[in-house]
């Protein structure tokens, strides 16, 4: 790792609860994204769920509030959600990467992707909530969360759906809710929804089989 980018690490608490990470999370220099950014933004739900949902990155919303999917892609996730019978209270919700990267065009913060080093730099935070939170099932919301969480490159579209290996958990890799946003008909919006809520029913099921 190079000095801009040293990595978490040092900046997690080996022991205590997710409060104590969310704490120390806006202390991290791990990479150079919390320099822009207005806070971290960390994992938010239950500590004793067996199903934890994985995004991006804090969007423009998120990083107002400090909380994880609550901008138009978290509205589109809490459809999902309902529609597939998950309880957005009964599941734990976080990103690969705590801070968010924007571009400044004008007044407008502009979204952009985490690179790999981010999202490496990023992974001691995620590794200390799989192992507090210790959920049986873990869904990826597109290509970043699968890198993040399967520490390979991932497609969507073949390897969506369906029961991934990890350990003695379970991985369910599926589309993340902005691509579904930025579909133009509604046709496709539709059917791109529908996707989404059958790849979380696959994950639901699982957790409710006990995946473990
Ligand atoms: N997109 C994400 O991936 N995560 C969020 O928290 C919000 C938007
Ligand atoms: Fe630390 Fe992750 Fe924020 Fe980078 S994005 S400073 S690694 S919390």
């Amino acid at each position: 790792m190079d000095r801009e980018r040293p990595g978490a690490q040092e900046w997690v608490p080996g022991d205590g609860g997710v409060a104590r990470l969310r704490e120390a999370v806006q202390g991290c220099r791990g990479c150079e994204l919390w320099r822009d950014a207005t806070q971290a933004v960390f994992g938010d739900g239950p500590a004793d769920v067996r199903l934890m949902l994985v995004g991006e990155q804090p969007g423009d919303r998120e990083d107002l509030a400090g909380e994880p999917f609550v901008g138009p892609a978290g509205g589109i996730l809490d459809r999902a959600l309902e529609a597939a019978g998950i309880d957005r209270d009964q599941v734990y919700l976080t990103n690969a990467v705590k801070h968010f990267r924007f571009e400044e065009r004008g007044k407008r913060r502009i979204h952009r992707k985490p690179d790999v080093p981010h999202i490496e730099a990023c992974h001691p935070w995620l590794d200390a909530e799989l192992e507090r939170i210790d959920p049986a099932v873990v869904v990826c919301l597109g290509a970043t969360a699968a890198r993040a969480v399967l520490g390979r490159a991932v497609k969507i579209g073949e390897e969506r759906g369906a029961p991934l290996g990890l350990g003695d958990r379970v991985a369910v890799v599926t589309v993340h809710p902005s691509s579904i946003l930025r579909l133009r008909d509604r046709a496709g919006r539709d059917a791109a929804l529908d996707g989404l809520v059958d790849d979380l029913r696959v994950a639901a099921a699982a957790a409710r089989a006990g995946a473990r």
